[in-house]
């Protein structure tokens, strides 16, 4: 069995303000305390808009918390005119450990292409949080069946501009596009495919420290009804989650089944 210890992260997309946050973060703390969940074996993240970062910095300091979370994306500029935009630093500063990046959500409706996505990853390193980078085929690419070469591909694209300390701070998310809210989630064996395809491809680009260090998550119509068997899979250490992470049972129960 791997060293690694599974993460279990929920993405909120554009889901929930600052109150609707707390309320959660607080609810998921007392559901997990309950069940006597041990954080050291599981790592459990939650990725609030922007606007909420504050208000949960604030309950995981003064409840002293060990729910983790983290930004949904990142400027890849560090400050200036630049209208709209967070810096690395802005949310380091809120005591992130995480931020999402290159979600397909973001490659489609933002201009986020592999140099742009790679000067993310740059940005989050330097301000010492870990990236989570998301690659992932669409429907097309499976139906030709090339969705393995695809997925490698956007994680080699990144990685092939960093260095051997760089990509061993990262971690992956394969998210297939077909997959993320269409309630149609990958098999337990297709995610390891692509997974270990992704980490084989790490240990040509890089080493087995790398390769054995990065932790690779799956994301796509994750539940509490499939989690047990994907986590089950040797490359798969954990999950990024859309849809159940909205829910604090679900996820709660997520991860207790993640345990
Ligand atoms: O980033 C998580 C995501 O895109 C998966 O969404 O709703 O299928 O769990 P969902």
């Amino acid at each position: 069995a791997s060293e690694r210890i599974p993460l279990v992260a929920g993405n909120w997309k554009m889901n929930f303000d600052h109150l609707e946050a707390t309320y959660f973060v607080q609810k998921l703390a007392w559901l997990l305390r309950d069940a006597h969940f041990d954080f050291r074996r599981v790592e459990v993240a939650l990725f609030p808009s922007f606007t909420s970062l504050r208000s949960v910095e604030v309950l995981v300091e003064a409840d002293k918390l060990k729910i983790r979370y983290g930004a949904q994306s990142v400027s890849v500029t560090n400050q200036g005119a630049f209208t709209g935009d967070i810096s690395a630093d802005m949310i380091a500063h809120l005591g992130c450990s995480y931020v999402i990046i290159g979600h397909s959500e973001r490659r489609k409706y933002h201009p986020e292409d592999d140099a742009n996505i790679v000067d993310q990853v740059r940005a989050v390193l330097a301000a010492d949080m870990r990236p989570i980078l998301c690659v992932g085929e669409s429907f097309e690419e499976r139906r030709q069946g090339i969705e393995l070469d695809f997925a490698v591909g956007q994680v080699h694209d990144v990685t092939r501009d960093l260095n051997e300390d760089e990509a061993s701070r990262l971690l992956i998310a394969y998210e297939p596009v077909w997959a993320i809210g269409t309630g149609m989630v990958a098999t337990p064996e297709s995610a390891q495919y692509a997974a270990q395809a992704i980490r084989d491809d790490l240990r040509t680009t890089f080493n087995d420290r790398v390769a054995d260090t990065v932790r690779i998550l799956y994301g796509g119509s994750v539940s509490s009804r499939n989690a047990v068997e994907l986590i089950g899979e040797p490359d798969v250490d954990g999950f990024l989650i859309g849809g159940a992470a909205l829910d604090v049972d679900e996820l709660a129960k997520i991860c207790r089944l993640t345990e």
